[in-house]
């Protein structure tokens, strides 16, 4: 076999993982498929030729290529971090009750599959449920709650997040949609605030802004059961970590998260901007930004980095 091909409980030493980011990068710097998000006005100023990978280990290390320093918002990428940040607060049996865990098959943000589904807001990776979840958050207030997410996303990442004020503007004056689907849920007795503040709060929790080495950052401290790798704070309970990956298995790359994880072995989660986190359980996360999207919305170069570096470093669950 290859070295690196075959899984060992750990992430391979530092000059192959290096040599290997650095491989990826080259490989698929090239591809030229997908189409930057528009849906968010502001989305679609961005250069489909930015391009960041960064694979941080459970001991702190980072391997870094190209634009891994570049600013982008999280967008849905923040949906498993808040998810298990209200997890933390209220409990995972709660949450799972008030949410749901199943898997929708549909777009991530079909309101057919609210209509389809019993339990309504499906699973938190899918904006109604992303939005239930949201209106969780524990805080006497919008300013309190939102404190709470900013404050626990930033935990995750080692450092303050700070809000894109751009992102978050261009947004609001256009998600028509996610706000028809908060009321929708409450019609059905499963939003748990206000309808328009859970959606503010979702929309700002989307436009915070990260890097792909934040990500990787976020995703080591799933894999480390809770622990951040750099700052050696403990973020959240390694139980709840694990619930927080069953979820991010089953629906974190929406109606293709089948395909994912026959492919990549691993919990992942995209977002529109052109992140993608995913999680080797104990070896680490890796982060890559690329905003060019396929049809469900999910990084073109981002799969495809994934899926040669779970290969490759032997990171496969299964
Ligand atoms: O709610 C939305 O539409 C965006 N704030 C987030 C969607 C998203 O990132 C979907 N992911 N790939």
């Amino acid at each position: 076999a290859r070295s690196g091909t075959v899984s060992t409980g750990r992430m391979p030493d530092p000059a192959t993982v290096t040599s290997l980011v650095e491989e990826a990068h080259r490989r698929y710097g090239p591809i030229s498929e997908g189409k930057v998000a528009d849906y968010i006005p502001a989305l679609a100023q961005a250069s489909p030729d930015l391009f960041g990978i960064c694979v941080a280990g459970v001991d702190g290390a980072l391997f870094s290529v190209g634009d891994a320093e570049r600013p982008f918002s999280i967008q849905s990428m923040s949906k498993p971090f808040v998810f298990a940040l209200v997890c933390q607060a209220l409990g995972g049996g709660q949450t799972r009750e008030k949410v749901g865990v199943n898997a929708s098959g549909l777009a991530f943000n079909s309101v057919m599959a609210i209509e389809l589904n019993a339990d309504r807001t499906v699973n938190p990776m899918v904006n109604a449920g992303a939005i239930a979840t949201t209106s969780l958050a524990p805080g006497a207030n919008a300013e309190e709650k939102w404190k709470f997410i900013r404050e626990g996303l930033s935990r995750f990442a080692g450092r303050e997040l700070q809000l894109d004020e751009e992102v978050y503007a261009s947004e609001a004056a256009t998600n028509q949609r996610n706000q028809g689907i908060a009321r929708l849920l409450l019609g059905y007795g499963r939003l748990y605030s206000d309808p328009d503040e859970a959606t503010d709060i979702y929309t700002k929790q989307c436009a915070l802004n990260v890097t792909a080495r934040d990500m990787a950052v976020m995703g080591a401290t799933l894999a480390d059961g809770g622990v951040n790798p750099v700052t050696r704070e403990r973020v959240m309970d390694a139980d709840r970590c694990a619930r927080v990956l069953a979820v991010m298995a089953t629906a974190g790359l929406y109606e293709q998260s089948g395909d994912w994880l026959y492919e990549v072995g691993l919990p992942g989660k995209s977002g529109v901007a052109g992140g993608l986190v995913t999680i080797a359980p104990g070896k680490g996360g890796l982060g890559t930004f690329s905003p060019p999207l396929d049809g469900a919305g999910n990084s073109v170069r981002g799969q495809l980095v994934t899926k040669f570096l779970s290969e490759r470093l032997g990171l496969n669950l299964f």
